[in-house]
């Protein structure tokens, strides 16, 4: 009997673990040749600039070593490599072929395939030796992991004693207004212009709002980080909190 697709509430709602993680990977292999495009529509060109923002977070060192975990098409693990120094390599990490051979494609188009590698990995399980990397970052990937706790606390093995996970990812908008406004945008529009404009099949359109909604908001974020181990655990909010960054030192 052929099995039933899984809606996208039954993705972020009822469903946990590989089984998530499966349904998840397979809208990401269905959209990686779009995302980059996708992406710069969906947030207005304001990604970019968060992933800068982000990189900016991370500090410069000498012959650093940097890990960006669920890198897809490689932008923040390229604004990350210029702060590893002359002789600094960075690992860029993901569980899904097809968004990491587009991060592949632009890394070498960038001239930087020397020194930046794309490695397929779990962020549950990084399969790196403990106290490996000067710093590890994250840019919309923690939403879609089977289990948020076990990837926070694989990066931490990961980093060595001091260094700093920056994690970029969606939260929750600081003012109502704006809460009302990202609810409508996100809801009702997003839907609205997957269906009847792009003709979307993937439901990505759907799941995105919906894994955004459910993930945990700024403070409960910072509680799990802690349960993970980490220390000096801080945040800032981007575009009224639509987007934050945290900070994290192992
Ligand atoms: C929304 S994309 C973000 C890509 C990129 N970091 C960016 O900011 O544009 C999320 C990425 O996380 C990856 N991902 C999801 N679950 C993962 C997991 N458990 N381990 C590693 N990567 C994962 C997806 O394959 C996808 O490439």
């Amino acid at each position: 009997m052929a099995q039933e697709s899984p809606t996208p509430a039954q993705i972020v709602s009822t469903w946990s673990g590989q089984a998530r993680e499966n349904a998840v990977q397979r809208m990401f292999t269905a959209i990686a040749g779009v995302y980059d495009l996708n992406n710069t529509l969906l947030s207005f060109g304001l990604h970019y600039r968060w992933k800068k923002i982000a990189a900016s977070f991370v500090t410069p060192v000498e012959q650093g070593t940097a890990l960006d975990v669920g890198a897809g098409t490689a932008d923040l693990a390229l604004l990350v490599e210029p702060r590893m120094g002359a002789q600094g390599r960075v690992v860029a990490s993901d569980l899904n072929y097809a968004m990491l051979a587009e991060g592949q494609k632009k890394v070498a188009a960038k001239g930087r395939a020397n020194v930046i590698t794309c490695l397929q990995a779990s962020a549950e399980h990084l399969g790196f030796a403990d106290n490996t990397f000067d710093v590890v970052t994250t840019g919309f990937c923690m939403r879609n992991v089977g289990n948020l706790l076990q990837a926070v606390s694989e990066i931490r093995r990961v980093m060595k004693p001091g260094s700093r996970f920056v994690c970029l990812e969606f939260s929750r908008p600081v003012f109502s207004w704006l809460r009302a406004l990202y609810d409508w945008y996100s809801f009702t529009l997003l839907p609205w212009v997957g269906t009847k404009v792009a003709r979307d099949r993937t439901g990505v359109y759907e799941y995105l709002p919906a894994s955004i909604r459910t993930f945990p908001d700024q403070e409960r974020l910072c509680q799990i980080l802690r349960t993970a181990g980490f220390q000096h655990v801080e945040y800032r909010n981007l575009t009224g909190g639509i987007v934050a960054i945290h900070v994290a030192t192992k």
